[in-house]
């Protein structure tokens, strides 16, 4: 396949001109600081077309439609992401040498060399001296020799260039050693990324590896986990841990459960469940439902039984069908993940959850925080789930969830419907597009992520600063929001020019959703203190999910008659921090005057 160089497809993007492209095609007008016209992708009679030129993309606000001016050809022309490239080099003047040799080929087999570098010298250390501990760890977990060396288990020893110097002793070249996400580049020189970790070693669609997952094995790290970052050949939005060792399995019964953890993957296919994968802790993806959807139609859901694992089935169960599978969600006992379920009860009590799992309404219901006993409350719920339901693209089953959630609240169907138009007419018409997070009340954390890219996406430098100075990326948990925030905060505030960050989405329907929320931002009057409140909120919500998994330990201690002095002096120390972010938001209030 042809292969343009990054380099050049750059270049092309910064001399492309929105408007002129656009205007090709389409009448348009200018209204403020934008241009509007018909929208060329759907049958409309007022224009809800929009192009900024400032940012240098497009959306229209009928359709969902949005994007760049390479995508706005490639949709329009119904031509390939080469041939746009091709006619906007044309344009422009620029030379596409397609048959120039950039290495990339060699660049991206170099990349999967280290890593397979990294499997043998990982699961060679972990037959070492040095992985003795590691090795008796795995054991006490009940993890069997067979089950190790099947998911090529290992661990990172203690030094900080072990792996370093196996790969300059290779002569790997120095761009793959920054890229490959084994290293980390500090101003001191580049490290070993993982140390003292069990690693375990994730895999693509073709079975190769990409990427590790590292647990900790000190006890002292911050993160329990520390995962490979996002590289050329590590696309976290698309992939699930284990499943190209289990798609066969999937495929039979069109069936699969899917887990948080490692831990819980491996323990299930060592109990001999092997229709699983793992979502390594973060939310479900578009993508992922996609990968999914190829080998089941049934996903059964099988989270941490703690107040953030229940939320996080939740929303994983509507974006399952917004991609039109089946979504059950397994009540996994408080307290309890399937690893440790299937330990102590053994795999035919799981299955028996499996059976029981239930479907995502009921769930949901089941596990609010809202008091159903109080119509205010009630009507959260129905706005809650309204916004998810809108978003679900087959009529059918859309319909059916209205009619449970209609019968759960001893309401007539045409309320919830009329619910559901309520939001679209506030967000415009968009028949199956992708939902906006801040919708629910359950994701305050994820309405402060998106309007924290909002304001970066404004362009004040002022904010921009504010922001770049405070901002923890790893904080983020919408991997699309943590994307496009990641790319501004490092695209050094530029010349306002987004059309970049839309590249970064291969789906269309997170291209659609990012352009909306890029073309939607513009300067707000208070928006430093929007900005503080948003950076308050992201530390704020992990805060307090740890202070309620604090309160009902807290709970059980007593319970059992043991001490409560630790657990209690755990949710005053939590208590004391979120006190302190309160101060934190005061002085960086003050920061603006
Ligand atoms: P859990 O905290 O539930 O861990 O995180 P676990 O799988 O039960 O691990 P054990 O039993 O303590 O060994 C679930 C998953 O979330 C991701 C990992 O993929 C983990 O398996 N995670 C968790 C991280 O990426 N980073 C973390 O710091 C914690
Ligand atoms: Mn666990």
């Amino acid at each position: 396949m042809a292969r343009v160089p990054q380099d050049t497809i750059d270049r092309i993007r910064d001399s492309a001109e929105i408007l002129d492209v656009v205007s090709d095609y389409v009448e348009l007008r200018r209204r403020g600081r934008n241009h509007f016209g018909l929208c060329p992708f759907h049958p409309e009679k007022t224009p809800s077309f929009s192009v900024a030129p400032d940012k240098q993309i497009y959306h229209c606000f009928g359709c969902g439609a949005g994007g760049n001016a390479i995508s706005f050809l490639m949709e329009y022309e119904k031509i390939s992401f080469v041939e746009a490239l091709k006619k906007l080099a044309e344009r422009y003047g620029i030379e596409l040498n397609l048959h120039r040799d950039d290495g990339s080929e060699k660049f991206f087999s170099q990349l999967y060399a280290v890593q397979n570098d990294a499997v043998d010298f990982f699961r060679k250390k972990l037959h070492s001296e040095e992985g003795g501990k590691v090795l008796d760890y795995l054991s006490s977990r009940g993890l069997s020799d067979e089950t190790v060396e099947r998911f090529d288990l290992g661990c990172a020893g203690d030094r900080w260039d072990h792996l370093l110097s196996v790969a300059k002793a290779k002569k790997v070249p120095q761009e793959v050693i920054e890229k490959c996400g084994l290293f980390t580049k500090t101003d001191k020189g580049i490290f070993d990324r993982f140390r003292n970790r069990l690693m375990f070693p994730i895999t693509n669609r073709g079975d190769r590896v990409v990427g590790f997952g590292g647990r900790d094995m000190t006890g002292e790290s911050d993160a329990k986990y520390l995962n490979s970052p996002e590289t050329p050949i590590y696309n976290k939005r698309e992939i699930l841990y284990g499943l190209s060792r289990t798609r066969e399995a999937a495929r039979e019964d069109r069936t699969v459960v899917v887990v948080e953890g490692y831990m819980d993957f491996l323990q299930l296919y060592q109990h001999g469940i092997k229709n699983i994968a793992a979502t390594s802790g973060t939310a479900l993806t578009t993508g992922q439902v996609s990968q999914l959807r190829k080998f089941a139609d049934t996903v059964y859901l099988a989270y941490d039984g703690d107040v953030a694992g229940r939320k996080a089935a939740i929303s994983a169960g509507y974006n399952l069908m917004k991609g039109g599978a089946t979504a059950k969600i397994v009540n996994v006992p408080e307290g309890s993940d399937p690893d440790s379920w299937v330990v102590e009860s053994g795999a035919d009590s799981f299955l028996r959850g499996v059976e029981d799992a239930s479907d995502v309404i009921t769930f949901h219901f089941d596990n609010t925080s809202f008091d159903l006993s109080i119509a205010s409350e009630r009507s959260r719920l129905a706005d809650e789930i309204s916004a998810e339901l809108g978003a679900i693209g087959d009529e059918i089953i859309r319909r059916d969830m209205v009619r449970q959630v209609a019968e759960r609240m001893g309401v007539d169907e045409e309320a919830i419907i009329r619910k559901i138009r309520g939001r679209s007419r506030r967000t415009g018409p968009q028949p199956a597009a992708a939902p906006e997070a801040s919708a629910s009340p359950l994701s305050s954390a994820a309405k402060a992520e998106r309007e924290i890219v909002k304001l970066l996406a404004a362009g004040d430098s002022d904010i921009a600063d504010l922001l770049k100075a405070n901002t923890d990326l790893d904080s983020f948990s919408d991997p699309m929001m943590k994307t496009l925030a990641g790319y501004l905060l490092n695209s050094g505030g530029g010349n306002g020019n987004l059309s970049g960050a839309l590249d970064l989405f291969q789906e269309k329907g997170e291209r659609e959703r990012a352009s909306r929320i890029l073309l939607e931002a513009a300067t707000e009057e208070d928006a430093h203190r929007v900005a503080v409140d948003c950076l308050i909120t992201l530390e704020r919500s992990p805060l307090k999910a740890r202070i309620d998994e604090a309160r009902i330990r807290l709970r059980d201690v007593e319970r059992s008659g043991k001490d409560p002095a630790e657990a209690l002096s755990s949710v005053m120390e939590l208590r004391k921090q979120l006190t302190q972010l309160e101060a934190k938001r005061k002085s960086l209030l003050e920061g603006a005057e």
